[in-house]
């Protein structure tokens, strides 16, 4: 006896075969598919990481992105949220405003992410180095602590972004390299720091000088994805395409830097690194994260923002993220990025 169920099936089978083709050009040839040795995953699959000494349960990171402004606060909530209920790490959108301490009232909660994540989970403020600069120039290393404690956040993450400051009509100009001040940062800060850029990436020069920094990561901030020298483009509404919005470094291209890095000196092991700027889904960050050999976890802005004013929207995100990634995990094998024709 055929059930309904197994009718509509077969039905949907016939109806549906011509819809389902793909042709050879399609293969996600990234991978080695093994179907054979494992079962289903399940609920129980584990794909905790300990990152920047905590445990996540998962690898996912949700980038730097907002506050201070209308919508940031409802959009931070609901992803400090998600964080919790899945046990991901987040980085904080730059926090400058609350360096000037008549903001506090005013924007304080939209940073205070601490109480709705919970202790145990990494959780980052965020500036831009022309601030940093600023305030270390001055003399005033200690609103950098004082930030930290105040969010109780694990530490800092300090976004690079010397081409986007350029483009952007009220930017800051630099008035010493950003490693300078990096260097004077290590000395003055008592916190964990990360760097990042914000959608360029950065080159080997620049990586080689930051693990050799004693900071706890790196987060790529890669060209393919967002990108704020395009956006501060669009912002002045010039007509003519930039070329300089076209400059950087993809993340496979950084994954492939770091692990030379890391046969270099192998002492560059302890950072971690979160993989981020244009990652679409769990396969890339699996790809990439498979063949960087450092701790890391995948790190998206965008994908995350796009989902993010509705909590549930969000939550199904994330849920199909980590879906995806255990079948990965459990069925796939990534292939080497230096064997493959990776266009980098
Ligand atoms: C709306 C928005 C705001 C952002 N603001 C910040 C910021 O304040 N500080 C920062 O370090 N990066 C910021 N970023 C950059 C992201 O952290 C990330 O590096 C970049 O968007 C690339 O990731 P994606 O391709 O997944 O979007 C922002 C990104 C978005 C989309």
């Amino acid at each position: 006896m055929v059930d309904k169920l197994q009718e509509t099936r077969k039905l949907d089978h016939i109806e549906m075969a011509l819809l389902a083709q793909t042709n050879r050009q399609e293969v996600d040839w990234r991978f080695y598919y093994e179907p054979l040795f494992s079962p289903h995953p399940d609920v129980l699959t584990d794909l905790s990481v300990q990152f920047l000494g905590k445990k996540c349960k998962a690898p996912f990171w949700i980038s730097s992105m907002t506050g201070g402004v209308g919508p940031a606060r409802h959009i931070n909530q609901n992803l400090a949220r998600l964080c919790r209920e899945f046990g991901l790490g987040m980085g904080l959108g730059s926090c400058r405003v609350l360096l000037d301490e008549k903001n506090n009232e005013t924007y304080f909660n939209d940073f205070n992410l601490r109480p709705l994540l919970g202790a145990d989970l990494p959780f980052y403020a965020n500036l831009g180095i022309a601030q940093v600069e600023d305030l270390l120039i001055q003399g005033q290393h200690e609103k950098l602590n004082d930030l930290v404690a105040r969010l109780d956040a694990d530490g800092l993450i300090v976004h690079i972004n010397p081409l986007q400051e350029w483009f952007q009509t009220e930017g800051d100009r630099l008035k010493q390299s950003p490693i300078k001040t990096l260097t004077h940062l290590c000395a003055a800060f008592k916190y964990k720091i990360i760097i990042k850029e914000v959608g360029q990436g950065m080159g080997p020069k620049s990586l080689k000088a930051l693990l050799e920094l004693p900071i706890a990561g790196i987060e790529l901030g890669a060209f393919g994805g967002t990108n704020f020298t395009k956006l501060e483009q669009l912002r002045v509404r010039t007509d003519v395409m930039q070329p300089l919005s076209k400059v950087g470094h993809t993340a496979p291209e950084m994954v492939t830097m770091l692990n030379s890095l890391l046969k270099a000196n192998p002492t560059f092991q302890e950072k971690q690194i979160i993989i981020s700027g244009g990652i679409e889904n769990s396969l890339d960050g699996y790809f990439l994260r498979s063949n960087l050999s450092f701790t890391s976890v995948i790190g998206q802005a965008k994908n995350f923002l796009n989902h993010a004013e509705n909590y549930e929207e969000l939550k199904k995100f994330t849920e199909d993220q980590i879906s995806t990634l255990k079948i990965a995990q459990t069925y796939l094998v990534a292939k080497s990025i230096v064997d493959q024709e990776v266009s980098l």
